[in-house]
């Protein structure tokens, strides 16, 4: 009965955890990966194990070494000037494109992201009828990449007002499908006129994305000198945080003191970091009371 009682809980919370991410999924019968789809993709703070499968080329965290590519080679793809040699010269309107979804000319499938067109036709099993990510194909659904909001509303090629992150994220994923997929032009809309020139939004787009990618490098630089704490909680034990030479993900060739980081002098937004030698007096990081300056592990909360 006990048992009985917990997994119709279970069930009951299952199905409202479904209801909230995706409403259709207990009403729609569209295609099963498609719906499930829409859960995950929302369940982003999975992202990061997916990254760590390498299951998300689009979205794979640039991790230090692109940092540096950044830093040191010419702009990417996404930030070049219109005018390279390579540009191809093909200008869709919105109506030719929607034509490219797989089941009209010749079964080829376009996509669009920030204005440039696409051809993932060796992606069908992705952006083909039927496919989980079809809602892409045939249109500029830039806005949806970062999103996740993958209806009606959420595919449009307007992206004002994203999170300095999403700017980020909608640059790795036009980066990625210039790199595994053919550019083949330009659709008319936000980013290009209908005679395929920058618009004016084009430009305060690419400041967007610069500016976002500016900032995602020196937050790179930042997690690096400061990793994060690896934390421990045992209800017998309480929760203590500790340093190793790979903590936060960061591998490194030294270990480091766990100290309080405030995000800003008097701020109080505070996590753990592991901090070098070097920068102990940094006027950010407070040392844990009650621990010892050169100790590697802190008990920041008693047993109880
Ligand atoms: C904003 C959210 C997401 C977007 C915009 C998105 C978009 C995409 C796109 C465009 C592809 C095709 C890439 C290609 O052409 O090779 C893809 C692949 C894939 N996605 Fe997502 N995705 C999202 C979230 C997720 C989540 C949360 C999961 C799973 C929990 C997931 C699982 C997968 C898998 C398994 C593949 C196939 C990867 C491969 O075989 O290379 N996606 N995604
Ligand atoms: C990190 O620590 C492990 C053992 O704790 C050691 O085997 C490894 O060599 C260390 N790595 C570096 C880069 O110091």
């Amino acid at each position: 009965m006990n048992k009985l009682l917990k997994l119709s809980i279970v069930v009951l919370l299952g199905a409202a955890v479904i209801a909230w991410y995706d409403p259709s999924l207990l009403t729609g019968n569209t295609n099963p990966f498609v719906k499930y789809h829409h859960v995950f993709a929302k369940l982003t703070f999975l992202n990061p194990v997916l990254e760590f499968f390498g299951i998300h080329h689009g979205k794979r965290p640039s991790s230090s070494s692109s940092t540096q590519k950044t830093a040191d080679t010419p702009p990417e793809p996404v930030t070049e000037s219109s005018k390279a040699a390579n540009e191809p010269t093909r200008v869709f309107t919105k109506e030719e494109l929607a034509k490219y979804k797989g089941e009209e000319e010749g079964g080829k499938i376009y996509i669009a992201i920030l204005g440039k067109v696409f051809d993932v036709t060796r992606g069908k099993d992705y952006y083909g009828p039927g496919g989980g990510y079809a809602f892409f194909s045939g249109i500029d659904g830039s806005r949806a990449f970062v999103t996740g909001t993958f209806t009606a509303e959420g595919l449009i090629d307007d992206i004002e007002g994203l999170e300095k992150s999403d700017y980020v994220g909608l640059r790795d994923w036009a980066d990625f499908y210039m790199k595994d997929y053919t550019y083949i032009g330009k659709v008319e809309g936000k980013f290009y006129d209908i005679n395929g020139n920058p618009t004016k939004y084009y430009y305060q787009a690419q400041k967007w994305i610069k500016a976002a990618s500016k900032y995602k490098e020196e937050e790179d630089i930042f997690k690096e000198k400061f990793p994060m704490c690896n934390v421990d909680y045992k209800p017998e034990e309480g929760t203590r945080v500790w340093c190793s030479n790979a903590s936060g993900g960061v591998k490194r060739d030294w270990v480091g003191f766990p100290r309080s980081l405030y995000s800003a002098e008097g701020s109080k937004n505070v996590r753990c970091a592991c901090a070098q030698e070097s920068d102990l007096d940094d006027p950010l990081l407070k040392p844990y009371p009650n621990c010892p300056l050169d100790a590697v592990t802190c008990q920041i909360v008693p047993p109880k």
